[in-house]
C-alpha cells in the first residue's frame, strides 16, 4: 500500500522544509501546491495568471482549480509508492475531494501531521525569508543569512522575498488559515489520522518528532510504516 501523508500547519510552520526532508527519507515525492502555483506564475501560464491575484493577497485560489491540479499530479508514476502533500488540502471541500480521489485510486491516507508554531514566530520566519531566484536555496536574514547581502552562497543568484511574505499579507494568510484550514484538524482528528507536532526547534529535532508521531520507523537504510 502506498505511504500517503499530509503535512499541515499555518504559513511558515515548516511544512516545505520538513516535507522535503521526509521525502528524502521515505523516497516518495513531496508535493507542494504553493510551489506548483509559483511555477505556473513564473511561466506566465493561464493558470498562473488566474492564481497570482489570490496568492499576492494571501487568499486561497479556487477549490476546483487546485483539486484538478492535485488529481492530475497524484496520477503521475512517482506517486505509486506514496506521497507527502504540503499545503493541500486547505479547505473541507478539498479534503472531501481528496478522499474521493483516493477512493477511486484504491488508496488511503496513512497519517496527517500538523506542525504547530505560534503566530509571532510565523511572522519572524516569513518576513525574514529570502529565496535564491536561480537555484531556490532558502535563507533567512537573521537565522540563516547569506555570506554576502542578497546573494546566494551556492550559485551567486539574487535573493528574493516572496510577494506574500510582506507583513500585511502574512497577517491575511494567518486569518485564512484560522478560518478555512484549521477546521481540517478536527476533520482528520475525528478519523483518527491526526498527529500534532511542535514545529519549533532544530530541523532535525522536528523531523525526528514527525517520524515518531507519524508512526514511521527506521528499518535499515529505509523507513517503514508501523
Ligand atoms: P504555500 O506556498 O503553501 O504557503 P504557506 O502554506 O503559507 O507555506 P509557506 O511555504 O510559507 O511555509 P511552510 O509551512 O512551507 O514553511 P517553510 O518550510 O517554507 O502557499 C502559497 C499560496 O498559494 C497560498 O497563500 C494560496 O494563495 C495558494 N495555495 C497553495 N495551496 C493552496 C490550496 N491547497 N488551496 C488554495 N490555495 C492554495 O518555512 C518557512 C520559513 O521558516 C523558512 O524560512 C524556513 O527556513 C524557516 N523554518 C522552517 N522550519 C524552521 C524551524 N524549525 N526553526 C526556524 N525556522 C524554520
Amino acid at each position: 500500500m502506498p505511504l500517503n501523508l499530509i503535512l499541515m500547519g499555518p504559513p511558515g510552520a515548516g511544512k516545505g522544509t520538513q516535507a522535503s526532508r521526509l521525502a528524502a527519507r521515505l523516497r516518495v515525492p513531496a508535493i507542494s501546491t504553493g510551489e506548483m502555483l509559483r511555477e505556473e506564475v513564473k511561466r506566465g501560464s493561464v493558470l498562473g495568471r488566474e492564481a497570482k491575484g489570490a496568492m499576492d493577497r494571501g487568499a486561497l485560489v479556487p477549490d476546483a482549480l487546485i483539486v484538478a491540479i492535485i488529481e492530475a499530479r497524484l496520477q503521475r508514476e512517482d506517486c505509486a509508492r506514496g506521497f507527502i502533500l504540503d499545503g493541500f488540502p486547505r479547505t473541507v471541500t478539498q479534503a472531501e475531494a481528496l478522499d474521493r480521489a483516493l477512493q477511486r485510486f484504491g488508496w488511503s491516507l496513512h497519517r496527517v501531521g500538523s506542525l504547530n508554531v505560534p503566530s509571532d514566530e510565523v511572522v519572524r520566519r516569513l518576513s525574514g525569508r529570502r529565496t535564491c531566484r536561480d537555484c531556490g536555496a532558502p535563507y533567512h536574514v537573521e537565522l540563516e543569512p547569506p555570506r554576502r547581502d542578497d546573494t546566494c552562497d551556492a550559485c551567486g543568484g539574487a535573493l528574493l522575498q516572496r510577494d506574500d511574505d510582506h507583513e500585511s499579507v502574512i497577517a491575511a494568510r494567518l486569518e485564512v488559515y484560522a478560518r478555512d484550514t484549521a477546521p481540517l484538524l478536527d476533520y482528520y482528528r475525528d478519523r483518527g489520522l491526526l498527529a500534532e507536532i511542535d514545529g519549533r526547534g532544530k530541523h532535525d529535532d522536528v523531523l525526528a518528532a514527525l517520524l515518531a508521531r507519524l508512526n514511521l520507523q527506521t528499518s535499515g537504510p529505509t523507513l517503514a510504516a508501523s
